[in-house]
């Protein structure tokens, strides 16, 4: 039997270092259970490396108001602490009410017999707006059809599950994930399994992989949809910032890639479609980070909004402004800066002509 050691201080310290080596790798295993989508900027493969810079930080609540597909939002949960996750778009609110907010609902066998249903009042508005511009027909109308039953749904964390569901299933069936292309995309298919399946085959294989996601940590989390400087959630302990950034090559807009998966998560709804645009496209959501007159003055703002809070920005070195600036600017709110800087490789330009480019990816740490 092991000698009993009776040092109260000891004991604390080696207990807490064992809480920390258990919690730590929850949150490691945790993480490889987020249903990835394809998202413009994720960092999912980078959620190793930030959760090793924000084991070091102190905070107990955090929130992600850039929270895209909500990687980090889902770490930072993972890792036990109160978390808020935003995003104006309702695409990502709708990937955060299903996998942050919700600690419990599961798409259950209930769940799926509501999904299943044939709908008594069937509409037929997808398919009348996408035929010929994405998917099948086949998928379009299932696509309806779940749209319809998942409206009809009590629970609200259920019916964003579904939805994220639905979400994954559709960027999985298009090539690349993005909706920029449309008709005949015969050319784009190289065999891979995604663009195999209907989106109906797709859907069930995702209600098992988002049960999987869905963990409570305890903690009563939220997910919103909302301008970064809207946001009511500005007294945390911690706050993770991921904006676009001004871009050297092609845009940032995440409209015009995601704008059917926007649409999708609200059927439409108040939604203005611009009918003689190809895809179908919506209005694009204004931001000061996507240009570059503007976005040393929206840092600025941004900053000043979280100046009480420990702020992490992640950032890349192919963005403007550049390092040094944004340093510069959080200077003048934060007294400890430190910069976390670590390789990455990432992919832009079309689908003919897909590049990648080397770039260093920061983390930049103000308290
Ligand atoms: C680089 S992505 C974030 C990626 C995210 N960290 C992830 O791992 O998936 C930037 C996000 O900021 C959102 N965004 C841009 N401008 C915004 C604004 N003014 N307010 C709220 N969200 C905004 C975009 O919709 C996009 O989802």
């Amino acid at each position: 039997m092991n000698q009993l050691n009776l040092d109260s201080s000891t004991i604390s310290t080696e207990l807490k270092s064992r809480i920390a080596g258990i919690s730590r790798s929850f949150a490691l295993d945790q993480i490889n259970l987020f249903p990835e989508i394809r998202y413009m900027g994720s960092k999912r493969r980078l959620l190793p490396w930030i959760h090793g810079v924000l084991e070091g930080l102190d905070f107990e609540t955090a929130l992600d108001p850039f929270s895209g597909s909500g990687a980090v939002a889902y770490l930072m949960k993972a890792m036990g602490r109160q978390t808020v996750s935003s995003d104006f778009l309702n695409l990502s609110a709708t990937l955060g009410k299903a996998l942050i907010e919700n600690n419990a609902m599961h798409l259950d066998g209930p769940a799926i017999q509501c999904l299943l249903r044939t709908p008594g009042n069937p509409t037929s508005f997808i398919e009348d707006t996408f035929k010929g511009v994405f998917f099948n027909p086949e998928d379009l109308r299932f696509l309806d059809r779940m749209s319809w039953n998942i409206r009809q749904m009590e629970n609200p964390h259920q019916r964003a599950l579904a939805m994220a569901v639905l979400i994954r299933s559709c960027a999985k069936r298009q090539p690349r994930g993005v909706f920029t292309i449309s008709g005949n995309l015969s050319k784009y298919d190289d065999g891979r399994r995604d663009l195999q399946l209907s989106i109906e085959e797709h859907f069930f294989e995702q209600v098992r992989i988002f049960n999987e996601a869905v963990f409570s940590n305890g903690r009563h989390n939220r997910a919103e949809c909302v301008d970064v400087f809207k946001v009511s959630a500005s007294d945390v302990d911690l706050v993770y910032l991921d904006p676009p950034y001004v871009p050297r090559h092609d845009d940032n807009c995440y409209v015009k890639r995601y704008h059917f998966l926007e649409g999708l998560s609200c059927y439409w709804q108040g939604l203005d479609i611009d009918y003689s645009t190809k895809v179908r496209k919506i209005p694009k959501r204004f931001t000061p980070f996507s240009y570059r007159r503007q976005a040393v003055d929206a840092f600025e703002r941004l900053f000043e909004i979280f100046q009480s809070s420990k702020i992490v920005l992640s950032y890349g070195s192919n963005g403007y402004p550049d390092l040094h600036q944004l340093t510069e600017i959080l200077a003048k709110i934060k007294r400890d800066i430190q910069v976390f800087k670590r390789d990455h490789t990432y992919h832009f330009g079309n689908h003919c002509n897909v590049k990648r480019a080397a770039v260093e990816e920061y983390l930049i740490v103000g308290q």
